[in-house]
């Protein structure tokens, strides 16, 4: 005969409350109802009664979480728990049976998917991301939530949020907006607070997401010496031209605006050809050294572009030096001729030449007033002047040059022209390249008749060059026309 209902309660009650785990079988061979007959009917009683909210127990996590959140039941049940006496297994087959109760209130929420926004530059925001939340598949009555926080506000902003005093049906669920703006590089996190009536509040769900340092967008540069120097120089003699090199080292093109000398006659710019400089790329400016005065000198040149740092100066130095003053010793006049009736001039250097026109020996010859300076013997600083006589068919006449060169190409190409010395006199001759005298020296002009009974003048008067160009004679020469120079 079966005990009567009561008395098998009454009984399991005794048990449960002396020696609930001593008499305790293996979970596993329990049925849900035994289970719950034995752990916990004697607080809760029937279900059916849903005492306490027994109820919610549909629920299996909702029991474990009541296990540990509920004192009276702490007290009784964990440390069953951690001797082994009962496990998750227990709980789920519990939960089966509480099942076949109707009523009861199982109301707890589902907490969403961790949502991880991924990296992003430090202050700037991502799109919005959202996630819905709902009630437990096993809860069967609506959750109420009082408030969705983050508890980083700062780097995850709950932007939008149809949650908040909200009453989250079954089936119904309300949805989150969550944007990540990080603050900082690196890993970056936070938590999304959801409070509710529901078992388990408040619950969370995880934001995360990386910051990464913001890149400038780039901007290119020159590399630009800070400084030429072109060490000592003749006074009013131009140098020859140095190169600034000027490089794109950085990762986007430059142009080059500008490019400027503090002084375009002392540190003249010979070339330049820096405009767009792509990056990688380079360009070159050339800049002579002609220094007005004797001394140490200072210029710049200051480069202007779009690149950072524009704009960017380099330092020129230099120093002036004052050519020696030309030797006296041995200096002598060459003394100008003119001759009327062939309407030809001559100059000479030879002292006992200068004798023989100034005597009258030879008919027609007067001097003019004109001469300059020359050397009588070798001389530092100076070249050999060669003298041809041009034969009468060439013009009777004379013809003289202090450039090596032009001697041997004479020479070579006027086989008919007679050199009647290799050193009629010592003269310094002009830059071959600049065409300019040294520092302390005059010009001396060759002026040429175009006739075919040629005829040369040289003259270190500007004024007499300047008649002879209007009477129709080329200035010759280097320049503007120096083939000598001449000691003052
Ligand atoms: C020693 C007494 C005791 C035992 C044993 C006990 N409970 Fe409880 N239980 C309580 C009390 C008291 C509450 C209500 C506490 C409160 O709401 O503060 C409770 C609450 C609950 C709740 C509601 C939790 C919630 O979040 O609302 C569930 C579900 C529950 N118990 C299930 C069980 C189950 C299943 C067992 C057996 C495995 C059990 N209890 C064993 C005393 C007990």
């Amino acid at each position: 005969m079966p005990i009567p209902r009561r008395l098998a309660h009454a009984v399991t009650l005794a048990l449960c409350a002396v020696l609930p785990a001593l008499v305790a079988p293996p979970a596993s061979a329990q049925s849900g109802q035994q289970l719950y007959t034995q752990w916990c009917q004697g607080c809760h009683g029937n279900p059916m009664n849903n005492k306490d909210n027994v109820l919610g127990g549909k629920d299996w996590n909702i029991i474990k979480l009541a296990m540990d959140t509920k004192p009276t039941m702490t007290a009784e049940l964990r440390p069953a728990y951690n001797a082994g006496l009962i496990n998750d297994e227990t709980f789920q087959t519990i939960a089966t049976y509480l099942q076949t109760f109707g009523g009861g209130v199982v109301a707890a929420l589902q907490m969403p998917s961790a949502i991880t926004f991924g990296t992003l530059n430090v202050g700037v925001a991502s799109s919005v991301t959202s996630r819905n939340i709902s009630t437990t598949a096993s809860s069967n009555a609506a959750v109420q939530i009082s408030s969705v926080t983050s508890t980083n506000p700062l780097e995850f902003v709950v932007v939008s949020n149809t949650c908040n005093g909200a009453f989250v049906f079954p089936g119904s669920p309300c949805s989150v907006g969550v944007q990540f703006t990080p603050a900082a590089a690196g890993a970056r996190s936070g938590q999304i607070r959801v409070t509710s009536n529901g078992t388990g509040s408040p619950q969370t769900f995880n934001v995360s997401g990386t910051g990464q340092s913001g890149t400038p967008p780039p901007t290119g540069s020159l590399n630009v010496p800070s400084s030429l120097a072109f060490g000592s120089q003749g006074v009013g003699v131009q140098s020859a031209a140095q190169s600034i090199n000027v490089s794109n080292a950085s990762g986007a093109s430059v142009t080059v605006s500008g490019v400027q000398t503090s002084s375009a006659t002392e540190f003249p710019i010979v070339s330049n050809n820096c405009g767009s400089v792509a990056a990688g790329g380079a360009c070159t400016i050339q800049v002579a050294f002609k220094p007005p005065i004797a001394g140490s000198r200072v210029g710049t040149i200051t480069i202007t572009s779009d690149g950072s740092g524009s704009p960017q100066q380099v330092t020129l130095t230099g120093t002036g030096a004052t050519a020696p003053p030309p030797p006296t010793a041995n200096k002598v006049p060459a003394v100008e001729y003119f001759n009327a009736s062939l309407g030809h001039y001559f100059t000479t250097a030879y002292a006992a030449e200068i004798a023989v026109l100034d005597s009258g020996q030879v008919g027609g010859w007067v001097r003019t007033g004109q001469f300059f300076y020359a050397y009588d013997v070798t001389t530092t600083g100076t070249n050999p002047v060669c003298r041809f006589y041009l034969p009468p068919e060439y013009g009777n006449s004379h013809f003289y040059s202090a450039i090596p060169s032009e001697c041997s190409a004479v020479l070579v190409q006027q086989p008919a022209f007679i050199l009647e010395s290799s050193t009629a006199f010592h003269i310094a001759s002009p830059n071959p390249t600049t065409g300019d005298c040294p520092a302390g020296t005059l010009p001396v002009y060759r002026l040429w008749n175009q006739k075919a009974d040629t005829n040369h003048r040289f003259t270190t008067s500007v004024v007499i060059r300047d008649q002879m160009v209007a009477a129709g004679f080329v200035a010759e020469g280097y320049g503007i026309g120096y083939t000598m120079c001449a000691p003052p």
